[in-house]
């Protein structure tokens, strides 16, 4: 399995990926990594880990991604010969062309348990609203806000003295143990078995 990944931030569930082939858990290999971030970790990161990744200017746009931007990467990723993008942390919503091109076979991970707490800090939402649990989800990307269908989701519980940082750190945890087990799962189906 060809991954691509697009992060925008520390890149440490990319680094959960490489972690999960490199001990034998994942058959795939990571095959692109782009950021519309330029100095965004998940490069230092990638170099680390041996990967070459690659900086795509967003466009003009806060939260979306300009169309010459979708294009680019999704020339790139096809390119690469990606089977699956996955989003880590990728903090701008994906639209067609890019989305179109790779119409389900695009995932992402979310920090809640979806369809509680949509869109951007699901951590915080969490505390704020008095939840007794969180966790993570994965689930394909859709045009919609973390509406695709869910792959497979970790719980963990929000204690009584928890701030959004620690709830997040906790949600980070369980999201690397995640993360690859759900792209396994995805392998299997995609590779038949
Ligand atoms: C994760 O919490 C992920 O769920 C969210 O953004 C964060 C990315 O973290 N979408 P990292 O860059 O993988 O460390």
């Amino acid at each position: 399995l060809r991954i691509g990944v697009l992060a925008s931030g520390s890149g440490s569930n990319m680094q959960a990926i490489h972690d999960a082939i490199v001990a034998g858990e994942l058959d795939a290999e990571i095959v692109a990594v782009i950021s519309d971030v330029k100095d965004a970790r998940v490069h230092q990161r990638a170099k680390d880990a041996g990967y070459e990744s690659v900086y795509v200017d967003p466009g003009p746009y806060k939260t979306k991604l300009g169309e010459a931007a979708q294009k680019e990467i999704a020339d790139r990723l096809k390119a690469a010969g990606v089977d699956l993008v996955c989003l880590a942390g990728f903090m701008r919503m994906v639209k067609p062309p890019l989305l179109d091109a790779f119409e389900g076979r695009m995932v992402n991970i979310h920090p809640s348990l979806l369809p509680a707490f949509k869109g951007l800090h699901a951590w915080k939402q969490a505390v704020e609203a008095g939840a007794t649990e969180s966790g993570c989800t994965v689930h394909y990307v859709d045009a919609g806000m973390d509406t695709g269908s869910i792959i497979d989701q970790e719980s963990v519980p929000v204690l009584a003295d928890d701030t959004a940082e620690s709830l997040h750190a906790r949600i980070q945890e369980k999201e690397h143990i995640l993360y690859p087990r759900a792209i396994r799962s995805i392998a299997d189906k995609l590779l038949g078995e």
